[in-house]
């Protein structure tokens, strides 16, 4: 379900335990950055919320015998059985134009909590499989998605060639695996490469350009005759130091 007949919407699904981090300041950043867009942002906290991350049998009612995962969210997806919170957090994912998935980089990928947010949410029957096919036929397909996120280590570090390996690497799984997968079409990631490391003009330079790379990904996300003339392309976007 588009909402660009109406305002356009982000989802934005943050994961950092501390309100204080660079990270948060990012996605608070870019949640400002998407309205001044004329986005409506919707923000999905999910340790300030509690999130539970783990997939398991309990979620689903007594469940006799072997579990599988996917066939009982699909049954519950078709009985409109699914947990209470699950279904609330599909049907805002639902409801959305553009995906922001914002988090630090926690061992070459996306923190525990955002991963079980991905297990429990993005369910078989709801946004893929049962009625839905995969990638383009998928339930989001048509629809938007981005990556905003922190690491340690220096952006040097993460070229092709360099002592961590290419971040194209190991963002696959995430854009293929998890993005692609139900439908979306990626944005180029937002990446502040060692915020640690920053003093405060230049950790107030890095939350500048993360502003300036999320309102032409916004730009970009919109549909061609909605965008404005400056649009540029996703092969032009900057990508946040
Ligand atoms: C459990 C854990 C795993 C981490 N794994 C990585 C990693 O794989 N690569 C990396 O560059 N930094 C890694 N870091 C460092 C964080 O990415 C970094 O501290 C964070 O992105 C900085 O942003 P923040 O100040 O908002 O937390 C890890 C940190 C933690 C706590």
């Amino acid at each position: 379900m588009s909402t660009f007949d109406a305002v356009p919407t982000a989802l934005i699904v943050h994961a950092h335990p501390e309100p204080q981090s660079f990270s948060t300041a990012q996605m608070t950043t870019a949640a400002q950055a998407l309205r001044d867009a004329g986005y409506r942002v919707d923000v999905i906290d999910l340790y300030s919320e509690g999130w539970a991350p783990v997939l398991d049998r309990a979620e689903f009612g007594p469940v006799e015998g072997h579990f599988k995962p996917q066939a009982e969210q699909r049954r519950a997806v078709g009985d409109g059985t699914l947990d209470a919170v699950v279904q609330d957090h599909l049907a805002r994912l639902l409801a959305a134009d553009l995906l922001v998935l914002s988090f630090p980089l926690w061992w070459f990928s996306v923190p525990a909590i955002l991963k079980g947010w991905v297990d429990r949410v993005f369910v078989m029957g709801g946004v893929f499989g049962g009625d839905y096919g995969l990638f383009g036929d998928a339930a989001l397909a048509g629809k938007r998605a981005m990556l905003l996120f922190t690491t340690g280590g220096p952006g040097e570090s993460f070229r092709p060639g360099g002592a961590l390996g290419s971040m194209d690497d190991f963002l696959f799984p995430i854009h293929r695996g998890m993005l692609e997968f139900v439908g979306y079409d990626v944005l180029a990631p937002v990446i502040t490469y060692g915020p640690a490391h920053l003093a405060d003009a230049e950790r107030a330079a890095a939350l500048e350009a993360v502003r300036e790379a999320v309102a032409r990904a916004a730009a970009e996300a919109l549909p061609t005759d909605a965008r404005p003339t400056d649009a540029r392309p996703a092969e032009a976007l900057p990508v946040a130091r």
